[in-house]
């Protein structure tokens, strides 16, 4: 099952979902790359880098003497990250088509990241492989992932929130095939080979807590909405609806 198809797709409205969540996130992936040993002059791989935002943070980070490859299986997705680098003036970053899997390259990686990749694999220990297999010896490989279960806390407690969570994770479980990958990167990484002393795993699994005022915190609400309203069979979607207009209009 490596060749499982992207069930989030490229829409523009999906690209715009994607580019808040980055926002979001960006401190913790900022802080895992830091952690895992990015440094000036590196030369990183960003597997499915989506609309670039992990690219143009590594190439933040590893400067003007780094460089960074962000790859992805969509022409369409990678077409709108090139924009945005060339427009952020990231001279350092190119962006590929291709799978992971039959990525290849004059030469190895310093580091290999990848996120919100893994829950979307057939098999994430291959995937991690494959990972591996791009960068060097003693080279590091990063994920930054979620895991699709158990609940999504807000603090402080936002009922709009709680319940969207409900409704996206009951959609994107019944259409993912690893939706806990990233409760279970440790038995991932396991099963690819790679554990060892220098393995490690951090998780915030209980509760993430983003300011209410982080910009696009309301429109993420509502993406969910929209987009596991999109997931669900036909007669659960009348019930997602109302929540998602009660969302735009409390922004
Ligand atoms: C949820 S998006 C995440 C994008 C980006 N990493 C981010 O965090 O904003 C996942 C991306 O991975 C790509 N993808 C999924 N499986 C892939 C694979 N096997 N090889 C390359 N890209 C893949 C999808 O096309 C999609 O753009």
């Amino acid at each position: 099952m490596s060749d499982v198809p992207y069930i989030l797709g490229h829409s523009p409205a999906e690209v715009r979902r994607l580019m808040l969540q980055a926002a979001i996130l960006k401190p913790i992936t900022e802080r895992l790359l830091r952690e895992a040993g990015l440094t000036p002059g590196l030369r990183v791989l960003d597997l499915g880098c989506g609309c670039g935002d992990v690219a143009m943070l590594a190439a933040e980070l590893v400067g003007p003497n780094g460089a960074v490859v962000g790859i992805d299986r969509s022409a369409e997705v990678l077409a709108v990250a090139r924009e945005r680098a060339q427009a952020a003036g990231h001279a350092n970053i190119e962006f590929r088509e291709s799978a992971a899997e039959d990525f290849v390259d004059q030469a190895p990686f310093d580091l290999a990241i990848g996120r919100y990749v893994l829950i979307h694999q057939g098999n994430p220990a291959a995937f991690i492989r494959s990972a591996a297999s791009h960068v060097r010896r003693g080279g590091i490989i990063a994920f930054h992932e979620i895991g699709i279960y158990g609940e999504c806390q807000a603090l402080p407690p936002v009922p709009l929130w709680q319940q969207t969570w409900s409704w996206a994770r009951a959609g994107l479980r019944s259409v993912m095939v690893h939706p806990d990958a990233g409760g279970r990167m440790i038995a991932h990484f396991h099963e690819a080979g790679l554990s060892s002393r220098r393995c490690s795993a951090k998780s915030r699994s209980t509760a993430v807590q983003i300011p209410q005022s982080t910009p696009g915190w309301h429109s993420q609400c509502a993406a969910c909405c929209h987009k596991s309203r999109r997931l669900v069979p036909p007669r659960q979607r009348r019930s997602i609806s109302t929540p998602w207009r009660t969302a735009c209009a409390t922004r």
